[in-house]
């Protein structure tokens, strides 16, 4: 049978998300026992012991249905967020509300505006939706290249996604220049900004967009408990946008996309503002060691304010030292499905003891 005739324009030509390689697997592949995980940006530390108690005491109704219109969740994010009720969409992570944004707006001979690299899962949605997809490359300092991502933008285009900070590299755009991009968008093209590591950032000049959101109706944010709330495996993530957007793309969801334990848990870990804000520190520690000692290993860095790190390695293959550190027992990313090729790495920032083992790895494999 003739399967592939079957699918849409665009699906053949797309390759499948390649996830990092998780722990079990490289443990049994390579016979390893101790082995730390580097590869998908996420917090190293575990779910609070709230989290684990909420997500517990959860568990003993999961025979029902969860709440589909995540009621309480709603509720809560809005006050801590200071927007309406109405503003907020839920996701099966951000991803899902990404993914269903592509999937709501773009009719064939439209297109969707994105940098490049930047995650992947624009490139991969946008190419299943009708090969959408119109990348514009990040300038000479890995950064968004806003002026040419806002002249790329033609009558065809429904929507552009900055992701800021931007994943693979770390980098971000100013407030000074997100508020001159949003100023040259045409208002029938929704920017929907990607804030996956928001809570990440510390520096001062970061764009602050919910209160943009007033001036901007086009502007929609999307974040994420995945990373500085340590809850990837719950997967929760939601918009932010205008109310009249967001009734539109309820009707794209699946009614119980956000399942029962991952409310619970977001609702204990937004009562802990204190322990989320201390996070963001400790990754900032453990970022700016993990930064210095690839410095000092004569490693090409991106500063990044995020809890990963972009590393090229001079005079070497990148793809090859990744091999070499899985074979040590260090999983971090290649960069080639992001278009780097070979020659870059993304680390994500783990515990202490943890960068401190792929720096001695490292060490070794560069000697
Ligand atoms: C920039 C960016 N956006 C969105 C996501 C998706 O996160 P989730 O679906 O876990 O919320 C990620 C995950 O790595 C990311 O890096």
């Amino acid at each position: 049978m003739d399967f592939e005739s079957l699918f849409r324009p665009g699906i053949l030509n797309t390759k499948p998300y390649t996830p990092g390689k998780p722990i079990s697997e490289v443990q049994r592949e390579l016979g390893l026992t101790d082995v730390v995980k580097l590869a998908s940006n996420e917090n190293p530390e575990s779910p609070t012991s709230a989290v684990i108690d909420a997500v517990c005491a959860a568990a003993s109704q999961l025979n029902r249905y969860p709440d589909g219109a995540c009621f309480e969740l709603t509720r809560t994010l809005a006050a801590h967020l200071g927007v309406d009720t109405r503003a907020l969409f839920f996701g099966n992570g951000s991803n899902e509300v990404i993914d269903m944004m592509i999937r709501a707006l773009i009719s064939p001979g439209e297109n969707v505006v994105f940098g490049h690299p930047s995650f992947i899962v624009y490139p991969l949605t946008t190419g299943v939706q009708f090969e959408s997809g119109r990348p514009v490359p990040l300038d000479a300092d890995d950064r968004h290249d806003l002026p040419a991502m806002a002249a790329a933008v033609n009558d065809k285009t429904k929507l552009v996604i900055v992701c800021n900070p931007n994943n693979p590299t770390g980098t971000y755009n100013t407030a000074e220049e997100f508020a001159a991009f949003m100023a040259r968008i045409p208002s029938r093209v929704i920017v929907a900004v990607d804030e996956a590591y928001y809570e990440y950032v510390l520096a001062e000049d970061y764009p602050e967009t919910i209160p943009m959101l007033a001036a901007y109706p086009n502007l929609v944010l999307c974040r994420t408990f995945s990373k500085i709330y340590s809850m990837a495996g719950l997967r929760v993530g939601y918009a932010v946008g205008h109310p009249d957007f967001i009734a539109q793309l309820q009707k794209t969801r699946e009614p119980f996309n956000v399942n029962s334990l991952a409310q619970a848990a977001c609702l204990a870990v937004l009562a802990q503002p204190e322990e989320t804000a201390a996070r963001a520190l400790r990754n900032r520690v453990w970022l700016e060691e993990l930064f210095a000692g690839l410095r000092s290993l004569g490693c090409d860095v991106t500063p990044s304010q995020t809890n990963f790190l972009l590393v090229r390695i001079p005079g070497r293959n990148a793809t090859e030292v990744q091999q070499q550190l899985l074979a040590r027992g260090v999983i971090v990313r290649p960069m080639n499905a992001f278009g780097l090729g070979d020659g870059a790495m993304r680390v994500s920032v783990g515990l202490p003891a943890e960068n401190q083992r792929c720096l001695e790895a490292l060490k070794e494999i560069l000697a």
